[in-house]
């Protein structure tokens, strides 16, 4: 399942070559969100919830905690595989406990959206799932699941960055409104795909334009993310962001949404694409 760095031309078969896959820097990246969505969720309790509070403040610990051990090793296995599947696990709870009290208005919302909190524990399930089953074979199943997957976090993140922004920030709130518009187009076409593909087509040549277009679109939205945050960091950006590290958060995100597709677009082109 994990293997090393391989180029797309040597992989032996196309119905499983999906070669670039490494849990370790998988678990690295994404345990690092957990810790920030810890973060996240701290800030944006109200001040009276101060047990809701220390329990988001306790995984950021165990999350920073983990993030240690995972710079300490090579390979992602044992003890540390447990207790991080473990923690996943929690904090997914966590999440989904807090938006049930949202739901039902058992708690002041703070400045956590329910979409935000429904948000981040979908990113929790998804590292959960990379940690605990294997890797779909087929690299066109597995382009359109990752792209219906980040595109819908893209649009979300264009979402909350609207309703962060202050309504004095006129021009920063048209270019995302136009962002949201293409990314929501964009989700849209890509669930399309995904069920078309459901039929197994040998060739599928306009998934590899498509997703040539989506790798434009997000490289274009992963600057609007560093510029905002370079904004905020500078404190030339008028917003209710908690803190801007958040900023930088969802521009990590689109990177690493881009990574994926880098690995994943040469795949899908040796095996299901009928140009040469
Ligand atoms: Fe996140
Ligand atoms: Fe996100």
């Amino acid at each position: 399942m994990v293997k090393e760095k391989k180029k797309s031309h040597e992989s032996p078969q196309c119905s499983n070559c999906v070669c670039e896959y490494n849990r370790l820097e998988e678990a690295r990246f994404w345990t690092r969100i957990m810790m920030e969505h810890a973060l996240f969720i701290k800030l944006g309790l109200p001040a009276n919830e101060p047990k809701l509070r220390a329990e988001a403040e306790a995984f950021k610990n165990k999350f920073e905690d983990l993030l240690d051990r995972l710079y300490c090793v090579d390979k992602l296995k044992g003890d540390l595989l447990k207790d991080l599947i473990k923690a996943v696990e929690a904090f997914i709870e966590f999440k989904a406990y807090l938006l049930k009290l949202l739901i039902q208005c058992k708690a002041e919302p703070g400045s956590n959206y329910p979409l935000l909190l429904d948000h981040i524990r979908r990113e929790a399930e998804r590292f959960l799932g990379l940690l605990t089953s294997p890797i779909p074979q087929d690299p066109l199943t597995l382009l359109l699941e990752q792209e219906v997957f980040w595109l819908r976090i893209m649009k979300e993140h264009i979402e909350f960055v609207i309703h962060l922004l202050d309504p004095s920030e006129r021009e920063l709130i048209r270019q995302a409104e136009t962002f949201r518009r293409t990314f929501s187009r964009l989700l849209e076409t890509a669930r399309d795909l995904k069920s078309m593909a459901e039929v197994n087509p040998k060739n599928f040549n306009t998934v590899i334009r498509f997703t040539q277009d989506v790798i434009n679109h997000t490289l274009q939205l992963r600057n609007f993310k560093a510029a905002a945050f370079e904004l905020a960091e500078l404190c030339k950006l008028l917003s209710i962001v908690s803190t801007p590290l958040l900023l930088d958060h969802i521009r990590r995100e689109a990177d690493k949404f881009l990574d994926e597709l880098d690995v994943l677009l040469p795949e899908v082109k040796k095996c299901h694409s009928s140009c040469k």
